[in-house]
């Protein structure tokens, strides 16, 4: 070698050692100050400069239905997810989910607006219910509420507009009856139906062409889990993903399709006749200041809401639980034998029957137990340090309950693996313990459906077993129960067979 490779190779060896003195010194300057923001956080998994523990996700067949199961068994009651610098903590306890999301409710019940696809949604789709927060989120969500406990569809009530979607529903199975079919279009129609009543006051006929495309987009918004994307905290993912635009391009969509709707319905408005959400938020829009957040975009961004959050995951919801009794011939035959004793051949089920009806409402149960739709629930914001369990939340974290954990929590359910309908009865035989799932969440910005997406499931479930059995569509295969992570858990595409009793 000569002089002068030697001299080079001398200059680059010292330089080489300064970088990675400075690399070294920058990494453990940025693990000082990372871990001493840590300090007193709930325990989780070390985080790498920059991506925080996203990596984790990035290993083959690593998805979120398995990583936080795994980080759950792990750290217990509660953990932080570090992602990128932000910390995010999972909630795996019923108790400190009521307390941090009930008892501090005050102080956790914003959404996190500084996600880049939130700050997206807001300037081009509008934020609606689900994504706003203060007085704009206060006032749509009061008028939804509103919309559900006293208006009802044209003055009829939720469970009339639920019987009359039954009875299409029934009408459907029986041309097909005896052969095998993918339920899962025809039940986003009949829950989408029941928002549409509530919502206009009116329902779109099954075969209309408007309504297939609605529900094309709706379902389209719903196969991208955008609120957990990488790039709501790795700023550089942003220039090489573009996962966020389809979800936001359907949100769009679906709100330019709401406005031809809401057009027709703005021209038949009357104020001494308030007949649905759209004319309840037409007449605030008219009347007083809150009316500045009915505006057409943000209106008709809480109308895709509306659609959004109520029916793939009610429909999807009654797909499992068909997929879990195909699986379940047993719990099938009970549930049906009930129903026989109790409502007879023809009589209609009314959602009151649930007291006669025990082990099908249990059945209910015991499916928004093991299949939770959505099984980390909405991201909530930190607004203050507050303490929980010993730890400190700090202010700027996003907190989720992790309601899979929850409902699978072994010291609130044994066993939590089985299928088990009767876990729900009390020494009595009375069904117990409602509240202790939570897959609904809890607290100020729980579901605000979540009374009438249990009246539909218990009422279409009863429905449809009064009249048909299920079967997995392959003879001799059981169902695949494996869930889809997208915005919400999915069920996988299958037919049933839907045989006549
Ligand atoms: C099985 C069916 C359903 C399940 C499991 C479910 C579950 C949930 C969950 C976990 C949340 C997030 C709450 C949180 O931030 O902690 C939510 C929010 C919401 N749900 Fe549901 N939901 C269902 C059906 C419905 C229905 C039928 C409607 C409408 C009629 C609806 C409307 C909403 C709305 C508007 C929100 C946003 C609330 C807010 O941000 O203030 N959901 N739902």
């Amino acid at each position: 070698m000569g002089v002068e490779k030697i001299a080079m190779l001398d200059i680059f060896l010292q330089n080489s050692t300064t970088i990675l003195v400075f690399i070294a010194t920058v990494l453990l300057g940025w693990y000082i100050v990372t871990l001493s923001r840590m300090r007193n956080m709930p325990p989780g998994p070390l985080p790498l400069p920059v991506v925080g523990n996203f990596l984790m996700l990035a290993q083959p067949g690593v998805t979120l239905l398995t990583l936080f199961p795994a980080l759950t068994a792990k750290y217990g009651k509660i953990f932080t997810f570090q992602a990128g610098n932000k910390p995010v903590i999972l909630i795996n306890d019923a108790k400190l989910v009521k307390e941090a999301f009930v008892k501090r409710g005050d102080i956790t019940s914003n959404r996190p607006q500084h996600y880049y696809v939130i700050k997206k949604i807001a300037d081009k789709a509008g934020l609606g219910i689900t994504l706003s927060n203060g007085q704009p989120w206060k006032e749509l969500r009061r008028v939804s509420v509103t919309a559900m406990r006293d208006l009802g569809a044209g003055r009829r009530s939720m469970e009339e507009s639920i019987q009359e979607e039954i009875t299409e529903v029934l009408k459907v199975i029986e041309q097909v009856k005896d052969s095998s079919m993918d339920l899962k279009p025809l039940l986003m129609k009949a829950t989408s139906n029941v928002i549409s009543h509530m919502v206009f006051g009116s329902r779109f006929d099954f075969d209309d062409s408007k309504f297939e495309l609605l529900l094309h987009r709706l379902s389209q918004a719903t196969s991208v889990n955008a609120l957990f994307l990488p790039a709501n905290f790795l700023p550089l993912v942003r220039y090489f993903s573009r996962d966020e635009d389809h979800f936001i391009r359907s949100l769009e969509t679906t709100s330019e399709h709401i406005k031809a709707l809401l057009d027709d319905h703005e021209e038949s408005f009357d104020e001494h006749n308030i007949r649905d959400f759209v004319d309840l938020a037409l007449q605030m829009k008219k009347s007083d200041l809150s009316g500045r957040h009915f505006q057409d975009l943000n209106l008709r961004r809480a109308i895709v809401d509306m659609f959004n959050a109520g029916s793939e995951t009610t429909a999807t919801t009654l797909q499992w639980l068909l997929f879990y009794m195909a699986n379940n011939p047993d719990i099938q035959a009970r549930c049906q034998r009930e129903i026989d004793d109790v409502l007879g051949d023809g009589q209609r089920v009314t959602y009151s029957d649930r007291s006669r009806l025990k082990y099908t409402e249990a059945t209910v149960l015991e499916v928004l137990r093991v299949r939770p739709v959505a099984p980390f629930g909405f991201p909530r914001y930190v607004e203050e340090d507050f303490e929980l369990h010993g730890y400190t939340i700090p202010k700027g974290a996003v907190c989720f309950a992790n309601i899979l954990a929850i409902n699978n929590d072994p010291d609130v359910f044994a066993q939590p693996d089985r299928f088990d309908p009767t876990r729900w009865f009390g020494e009595n035989g009375e069904v117990t313990g409602r509240d202790r799932v939570i897959s609904f969440s809890v607290g100020p910005r729980s579901c605000v459906g979540e009374l009438v997406a249990k009246m539909e499931l218990f009422m279409f479930f009863t429905s449809i077993l009064q009249v048909y059995t299920v079967l997995p569509g392959t003879q001799g295969k059981p169902v695949d129960l494996t869930p889809l992570l997208g915005f919400i858990s999915k069920t996988r595409s299958q037919k049933l067979v839907i045989k006549k009793r």
